[in-house]
């Protein structure tokens, strides 16, 4: 049986990111970078794709590096990983050396390591089940994936000899003019023989820039006359996030994925280079994402909707045919058929079943709109429970907080609640109850009456109200 065991280097500060936080916590399509790379390791395809994976089996979760940050990093992905702690940053091989004795522990011993860097959050679990596929093939010593670029800039450059057989990889600061013109470069994944590598690693010498290169064993390996295995790879995968800017160049390309896969499922996205979808979001068939839209969190959005233009949706479940036009929504339920917006905002809890139409300038928070329920301009309900069929004329507002605690609002199924209502929770209205324009309600209304002024007193009692008439859904 075949056994490989995985090694994650997170531990660099990431100096040219300029930032407190550890480089692998910066976020890419809503996630931080490890956890992209993390994915693709936990997901390597195994027998049916590759022949030679047959019986191949990871012997543990994967074992990251950390040292800048480590506590951050370790709390961010807790128990999906095993830790081990390089105290210094001295390089990448330095790095690669922390990890052995928590290789060494592991249960089951593995013989070759698979090392991939934490930065590289485009790479997949396609071309790491390529590496370590070849590697078993050839049983070589080391394996590593290259891309071709004309563009190399800070990559390790692979160099070979006049027969093709690579000979080392030099680094960029290190290269000769003529080296910094090869194309083919180190895109930072390897298989290494285990049995070979922590000798090696013991006897790397400093590297003249003052490192521990992982880089170098390429050439020691070379010189020893070992077998060194390339596998070419899209340039891609390859990119390693050194800095802000190359951060923002594979958001794009990574939104780019995710906003195509979306597509070809059959949602219509008019303006992509406007669209912002996060790696966690499921959206329906026909659903059309109109310009200036960012979803993201585990959003689920129905099928057939009309989402956009100039709206935010978080962490938010939307049911099938909901329309929202340039609207905030955070840690908000829509069940199907609702319509909201322009310019409105629900906040976390706010739960608007089938049918409710929310107009413009309105804010819900931690509250239950029933179904049919109209709300059509610039209300406030918060820490609220509405029926169905209530109306909640223009300007109402759930008075919720008395300074020291919020309280509750209940407004029964076919209320009427005028304009400019204040209600002053905690407050019961009951059903079929009608409020005056611009009443100030400190005491429950009961079912059917209607109330007006300031305080608001009862004017009719339920006796006396038309109820056929509210239910044939006569709107004022
Ligand atoms: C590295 C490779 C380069 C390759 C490129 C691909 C080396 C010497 N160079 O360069 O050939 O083309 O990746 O993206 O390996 N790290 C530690 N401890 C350390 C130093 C680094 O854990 O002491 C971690 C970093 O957190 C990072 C990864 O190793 O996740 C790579 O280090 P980085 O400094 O980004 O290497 P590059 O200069 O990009
Ligand atoms: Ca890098």
């Amino acid at each position: 049986m075949n056994t490989y065991a995985t090694v994650v280097l997170a531990a660099g500060k990431g100096t040219r990111m300029r930032s407190t936080l550890p480089k692998v916590l910066h976020q890419v399509a809503g996630l931080p970078l490890m956890a992209h790379v993390l994915n693709a390791i936990e997901t390597i395809p195994s027998a049916s794709a590759f022949a030679s994976l047959l019986s191949t089996t990871n012997t543990s979760r994967p074992v990251v590096v950390l040292g800048y940050g480590a506590e951050q990093v370790e709390d961010t992905f807790g128990e999906r990983c095993l830790y081990a702690v390089q105290e210094e940053q001295l390089g990448t091989g330095h790095a690669v050396l922390a990890a052995q004795k928590t290789v060494d522990k592991l249960e089951l011993q593995p013989q070759t390591v698979l090392v991939c860097y934490g930065d590289t959050p485009l790479i997949s679990n396609e071309i790491l089940a390529r590496v370590l596929a070849e590697h078993l093939t050839h049983q070589a010593t080391i394996t590593f994936l290259t891309a071709i670029t004309d563009q190399p800039s800070d990559f390790g450059r692979v160099v070979r000899d006049a027969d093709g057989r690579v000979s080392e990889i030099v680094e960029m600061k290190r290269a000769t003019e003529e080296q910094k013109r090869i194309q083919e470069v180190n895109s930072g994944v390897y298989c290494f023989d285990r049995n070979w590598l922590w000798p090696a690693l013991q006897n790397l010498a400093l590297n003249p820039s003052g490192e521990y290169y992982l880089t170098d064993l390429v050439g020691i390996a070379g010189k020893q006359g070992r077998k060194i295995i390339t596998v070419k790879g899209s340039l891609d995968e390859t990119i390693g996030i050194n800095d802000r800017v190359q951060l923002a160049a594979v958001e794009q390309l990574l939104r780019h994925r995710i906003l195509e896969r979306h597509m070809y499922a059959g949602v219509t996205i008019i303006d992509p280079a406007t669209t912002y979808i996060g790696a966690d979001v499921e959206i329906g068939m026909d659903t059309i994402i109109l310009p200036g839209t960012m979803i993201t969190g585990k959003t689920r959005i129905g099928s057939g909707c009309r989402i956009g233009p100039g709206t935010t949706i978080d962490q938010s479940v939307i049911g099938d045919q909901c329309i929202v036009r340039n609207s905030v929504l955070e840690e908000t339920t829509f069940e199907e058929g609702v319509s909201i917006g322009p310019f409105s905002h629900c906040r976390p809890g706010a739960y608007l079943a089938r049918n409710v139409r929310m107009g413009n300038f309105g804010e819900v928070k931690n509250s239950y709109i029933g179904s049919e329920t109209d709300m059509h301009h610039f209300s406030y309900v918060g820490d609220a429970t509405l029926g169905e069929h209530v109306n909640i004329g223009a300007g109402t507002i759930t008075v919720n907080y008395d300074g020291v605690r919020k309280n509750h609002t209940n407004i029964g199924a076919w209320a009427k609640i005028g304009s400019d209502t204040m209600l002053v929770a905690p407050v019961t209205v009951g059903d079929h109850a009608q409020t005056g324009a611009g009443s100030v309600v400190k005491q429950d209304v009961p079912p059917g009456a209607v109330v007006v002024g300031v305080p608001a007193r009862i004017l009719r009692t339920q006796q006396s109200v038309d109820v056929s008439k509210a239910e044939s859904g006569e709107k004022e």
